[in-house]
């Protein structure tokens, strides 16, 4: 199989390719990226020059990027998108131009080459947000309720996606994942800028009461989850991937990796809040464990801990992310507390 990967170049892109090409020798791997800010070959140095991956820069927003590099593929997973809600309010043009036109061209492309499977990475921030004592936890059937830019215009690509799979019957899958966690995440995400923050004697910035709830997904278990998809999912279907824990809000996120570097809990700093903050995401993943088999294998703090291993042993690759254009965007974001 010839798969174009587009984002392959970001943090989960990048997870991917890594292991499909591990576990699937036999197929090949187009990585498509247009390497903003988020995409880093880095990741992928440890397979360059495999003769079953190609890289190739360009845009997904543009219609002949995107027709050279469609021509063989028999499937799509498409990650590539702008993905951080902060940037998203600062300036939400590049998240319509990225995450919604240049999904329609992708789809366009898809259509037109005949490919045998077009599988959308989604998030679970479509579905807005949930109350801090909600019982209820997000499944296939909640009403989406996007409440942020980025967010919106995931959700307008999902629609997209799906309205190719009713109107042309294009083979299409959807997944909409929960927060993910692990190597090689861009750290303006918290769990990375609070352990390279750390890391570097800096304190842990906490919007508003920090009593932000999400459900934390360790990257791998993304990765499988969408490997099951493209195994045995039924085409034309949406399936929630979500992780093992309970509830934790991000205040207790940033102590727990306190307390893993051994730093005092003063090294946390409360901040401005995010504008519309989500208060709760929480997901039901029965679908796609009862369906495909899938379920996640990784547990929160174990695999929080590793994550700081691999931060302190790869100090090179963030030192060179945060520098440039990323200490920019940190004052913007960070200097109004
Ligand atoms: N990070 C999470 O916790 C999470 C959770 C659920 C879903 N998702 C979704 O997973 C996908 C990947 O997320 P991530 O965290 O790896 O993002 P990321 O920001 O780390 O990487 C995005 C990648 O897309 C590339 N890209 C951006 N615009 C492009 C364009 N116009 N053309 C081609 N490439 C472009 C970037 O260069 C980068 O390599 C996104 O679609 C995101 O919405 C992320």
């Amino acid at each position: 199989m010839r798969l174009l990967v587009t984002g392959g170049a970001g943090f989960i892109g990048s997870n991917f390719i890594l292991y499909w090409l591990k576990n699937h020798p036999e197929d090949e791997i187009v990585n498509f990226d247009k390497l903003t800010y988020a995409g880093n070959l880095e990741n992928l140095k440890s397979i360059e020059g495999t003769p079953n991956y190609k890289f190739v820069k360009g845009d997904i927003a543009n219609a002949d990027d995107v027709a050279a590099v469609i021509l063989g593929i028999d499937i799509v997973v498409h990650f590539a998108a702008e993905s951080h809600v902060d940037r998203s309010i600062h300036d939400s043009a590049p998240f319509i131009m990225t995450n919604v036109a240049g999904t329609q061209i992708l789809l366009d492309a898809a259509l037109k080459n005949n490919v045998k499977r077009f599988h959308h990475v989604s998030t679970d921030e479509v579905f807005g947000s949930l109350e801090l004592n909600d019982p209820n936890k997000f499944n296939e059937r909640t009403n989406y309720n996007p409440r942020s830019p980025y967010s919106a215009s995931k959700a307008g690509s999902d629609h997209l996606v799906s309205a190719y799979y009713y109107t042309y019957n294009l083979p299409i899958t959807i997944t909409n994942c929960s927060n993910n966690f692990g190597p090689y995440q861009f750290p303006e995400k918290i769990i990375p800028l609070a352990i390279t923050n750390l890391l570097e004697g800096k304190k842990v910035p906490i919007y508003g009461d920090g009593l932000y709830v999400r459900d934390w997904l360790y990257v791998e278990d993304h990765v499988k989850a969408i490997e099951a998809v493209l195994d045995k999912g039924k085409i034309g279907e949406t399936y929630l991937i979500g992780g093992m824990t309970e509830d934790i809000p991000n205040i207790e996120v940033a102590k727990k990796i306190v307390r893993i570097l051994g730093k005092s809990e003063g090294d946390i700093e409360f901040v401005k809040d995010r504008p519309g903050h989500d208060r709760r995401y929480a997901i039901d993943w029965s679908k796609i464990k009862n369906e495909l088999g899938w379920k996640p294998l990784h547990d929160f703090d174990t695999w929080l801990k590793k994550t700081v291993e691999w931060y302190k042993e790869n100090e090179d690759w963030w030192r060179e992310v945060k520098s440039g254009e990323y200490q920019k965007y940190y004052e913007k974001q960070y200097n109004n507390k």
